[in-house]
């Protein structure tokens, strides 16, 4: 069976994922060759997107598995790469869901039907995230977003930017703000490439342009995306989504995170709790691309504070939308988890 969303492809003998690193300049496909491979790729963002990274770990684990006989090798394996990306939970609900497959019943073929569940239920989650999400969509309302949440972020359509999709296919003729999203630019590079693909009218922005745009511009809602969403509603997202929500609530502006129900971790109680990737000083010292790289602060002597995530508290929050439906601040404390 072959399968291909936005940025893998998958035959059950070959991985290839688009390298969103040189996007949207070149559009070049990597042939993952083992689970390290894989932990490289995720570490360098050429795969990202907190539902992605779990489903394209799962697949290239599920590659591993043909040629790996011994289920504590596979088990190993699993739990290095599961330490890829500390912040999003996807990676290790993912990963936790193979390890159980391996403990219970080790076999190639068990490990690859659950990989391709993983991948499948991914698509039907975001369709769901989606659909529940347009319904809160009016005519001709104008929506801000962060960072990429849309089919290169996800198996599927995807989550804050699936709801924009589908409005948009809706005819609701809505406007979206897309914030760049400092300092890797996924706004800017990733999202800008999506709402071209899909026709759907934008304007890209600086981060630290948001507030002026709110406060002199018709704003309607902003909607994100989610790395780890706490059982009281607190929830990581990419850096910058916390001065969104704050700015939201000067402004009066309702503010809605999107995601499946594979962000939610139900071992963690506050946003306290959830490990924020600190990443390396020189993607702050300048930009790298397609075009190579461009520094603008000293290699040496200049010192960085680089948090890859923030914390949004479930105050701030208009309304959590999950697989399941549209939660609000008192409905979110009653999650439980499926299956
Ligand atoms: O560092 P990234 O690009 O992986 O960060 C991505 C985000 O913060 C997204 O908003 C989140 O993973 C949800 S993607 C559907």
């Amino acid at each position: 069976m072959n399968m291909q969303s936005m940025s893998l492809k998958f035959n059950q003998k070959e991985l290839q994922i688009l390298d969103q690193t040189l996007l949207p300049f070149e559009e070049n496909w990597l042939t993952v060759k083992d689970p390290d491979h894989m932990f490289s790729i995720i570490k360098t963002l050429k795969v990202r997107g907190a539902p992605l990274i779990g489903v394209s770990a799962a697949l290239a684990m599920a590659l591993y598995a043909q040629s790996e006989n011994n289920a504590e090798l596979f088990i190993s394996k699993a739990r290095y790469l599961r330490e890829s990306r500390p912040t999003a939970v996807n990676l290790m609900y993912a990963i936790d869901r193979l390890i159980k497959v391996a403990k219970d019943n080790y076999s190639s073929d068990a490990i690859m039907s659950e990989a391709l569940a993983i991948y499948q239920e991914d698509i039907e989650l975001c369709e769901a995230i989606s659909s529940h999400g347009a319904k809160l969509i009016n005519e001709g309302d104008v929506i801000l977003t962060h960072c990429n949440t849309g089919g290169l972020a996800t198996a599927g359509i995807g989550t804050a930017l699936g709801v924009i999709h589908k409005a948009h296919t809706q005819g609701k003729n809505i406007h979206v703000y897309v914030d760049e999203t400092r300092p890797l630019l996924q706004g800017g590079r990733l999202t800008t490439w999506e709402l071209d693909k899909i026709g759907a009218p934008y304007n890209l922005i600086c981060d630290n342009m948001a507030g002026f745009v709110m406060q002199t511009e018709k704003v309607d809602k902003v909607i994100v995306g989610a790395d780890r969403i706490a059982t009281n509603g607190d929830f990581a997202n990419k850096i910058g989504t916390y001065s969104l929500a704050v700015l939201c609530k000067h402004h009066g502006i309702d503010f809605y995170v999107a995601a499946p129900f594979t962000t939610v971790d139900f071992e963690c109680e506050s946003g306290e709790q959830i490990p924020i990737e600190q990443r390396r000083p020189f993607e702050l010292k300048g930009v790298q691309g397609h075009f190579g790289q461009v520094q603008w602060a000293k290699k040496e002597g200049v010192s960085v504070c680089n948090p890859a995530f923030d914390v949004t508290p479930a105050e701030l929050v208009t309304g959590w939308i999950l697989d399941t439906g549209v939660f609000d601040k008192e409905s979110i404390k009653t999650l439980k988890v499926k299956g």
